[in-house]
C-alpha cells in the first residue's frame, strides 16, 4: 500500500501515546463534593450513592484524611440541617451544618481548600432553591438570603463560595455582600449553566432536598438550548463570577466546550450524582469495568474544556493520575 501518512505511528508505543497525549489531567483540578450532616457520631452511605456518605461534624476527619492520602486538597460541602423550615434560616445561620463544619475542617486541615454550595434547596421545608411567593420562588428576596448565606459561610472559614439556585443576580448580590465585609478576595464559583436536569435525582434522595411539588424548571435551564447557556455565563462573568460551572458533565459536553470557548475565566464541569450511580450500577453487575469508564469519563471533560472537575470519584481519579492510568 502506497501510504504517505499512517496516523498509526503514534499509537504504536504507550510512551508514544503518552509522549503525544492533548489531555493531561492534575489531582489539583478535582473537586470533591461532600455531605455533611447534623447529628453526633454518625456515617451513613448513600443508598443510591454506593460509597458516599453523609458525615456529622465529629465523624468527617475520617473522610477528609482519606482525601488527603488520595492528593484531594479540595472539598465542596453540602450541609444537612435538622430541621428546615419555609425560608430555610439554618442556611445562614453561624452555627449551622455547613458553618460548623467549615470551622471543623479549617482547624484541624488548614491545607484543605473548603469550598461551598450555597443554596437554600437543602434547607427549606419544600425543598425549592429560595423563598416561596406563591408557587414560584421569589428571586430578589432569594437574594438577600443567599448572600447571607454566602457571608455565613465565608466568615465560618468557606475559601470560595460556589451559588447554585440559579437565581437571577446571585453573583453580583454575593460579590457585594463580601465586599462590603471585606472579603474581596473570596473567589465565587458559579454554577451558571446549570441545567433542570434528572441526573441530580440521587442528590436529591442524599440531601432530602427534592422540591415538595412542583419542579425546578422555573429557574433551573431547559436542556433543549444552548444559546442560553451562553447567556447565562457571560452575564455572570459579568456580575463578578470567578469561574463558570457547567452541570451537569456528562450530556453536556458540548456545552463546556461552548462555554469554554467563549469566556476567559476558568470552566469547571460538575460530574453529578446520576453519572456516578449509572456507573457504579452497571459495574456492580459486571457490565463495564468501573475504574476505565470512570476515567474515560473524566478524561472527556477535560478534553471538552473544562479545567476544574467536581466528581465523587475524586480520590479514585487522583490515584489513577497518581499511577499513571491517565494522563
Ligand atoms: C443544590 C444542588 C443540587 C446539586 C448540586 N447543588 C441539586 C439540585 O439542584 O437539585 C446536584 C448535585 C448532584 O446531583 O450531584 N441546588
Amino acid at each position: 500500500m502506497d501510504l504517505t501518512i499512517r496516523p498509526r505511528r503514534l499509537r504504536g508505543s504507550d510512551t508514544l501515546r503518552r509522549m503525544v497525549r492533548e489531555t493531561r489531567l492534575d489531582p489539583a483540578s478535582l473537586i470533591y463534593p461532600m455531605f455533611v450532616m447534623d447529628g453526633e457520631n454518625r456515617v451513613e452511605e448513600i443508598s443510591a450513592l454506593p460509597g458516599q456518605y453523609r458525615y456529622t461534624v465529629d465523624r468527617m476527619e475520617e473522610e477528609l484524611i482519606r482525601l488527603s492520602d488520595a492528593g484531594v486538597d479540595k472539598v465542596m460541602f453540602f450541609g444537612i440541617p435538622a430541621v428546615k423550615d419555609e425560608i430555610g434560616s439554618q442556611a445562614y445561620n453561624a452555627e449551622g451544618i455547613v458553618q460548623r463544619a467549615l470551622r471543623r475542617a479549617k482547624k484541624d486541615f488548614p491545607d484543605l481548600y473548603l469550598i461551598t454550595d450555597v443554596c437554600m434547596c437543602e434547607y427549606t421545608s419544600h425543598g425549592h432553591c429560595g423563598m416561596l411567593c406563591g408557587c414560584d420562588v421569589d428571586n430578589d428576596k432569594t437574594l438577600e438570603l443567599l448572600s447571607m448565606t454566602a457571608l455565613s459561610h465565608v466568615e465560618a472559614g468557606a475559601d470560595m463560595v460556589a451559588p447554585s439556585d440559579m437565581m437571577d443576580g446571585r453573583v453580583r448580590a454575593i460579590r457585594e455582600t463580601l465586599d462590603a465585609a471585606g472579603h474581596t478576595a473570596t473567589p465565587i464559583m458559579s454554577y451558571a449553566v446549570k441545567y433542570a436536569s434528572s441526573f441530580y435525582g440521587p442528590f436529591r434522595e442524599a440531601a432530602g432536598s427534592a422540591p415538595s411539588f412542583g419542579d425546578r424548571k422555573s429557574y433551573q435551564m431547559d436542556f433543549h438550548n444552548r444559546h442560553e447557556a451562553i447567556r447565562e455565563a457571560l452575564l455572570d462573568v459579568e456580575e463578578g463570577a470567578d469561574i463558570i460551572m457547567v452541570k451537569p458533565a456528562m450530556s453536556y459536553l458540548d456545552i463546556v466546550r461552548d462555554v469554554r470557548e467563549k469566556v476567559e475565566v476558568p470552566v469547571a464541569a460538575y460530574s453529578v450524582s446520576g453519572e456516578y450511580a449509572m456507573i457504579k450500577a452497571a459495574a456492580a453487575n459486571g457490565w463495564i469495568d468501573e475504574e476505565k469508564v470512570m476515567c474515560e469519563a473524566a478524561v472527556s471533560v477535560f478534553r471538552a474544556g473544562a479545567s476544574v472537575l467536581l466528581t465523587y470519584y475524586a480520590k479514585e481519579l487522583a490515584s489513577c493520575i497518581r499511577s499513571g492510568k491517565i494522563g
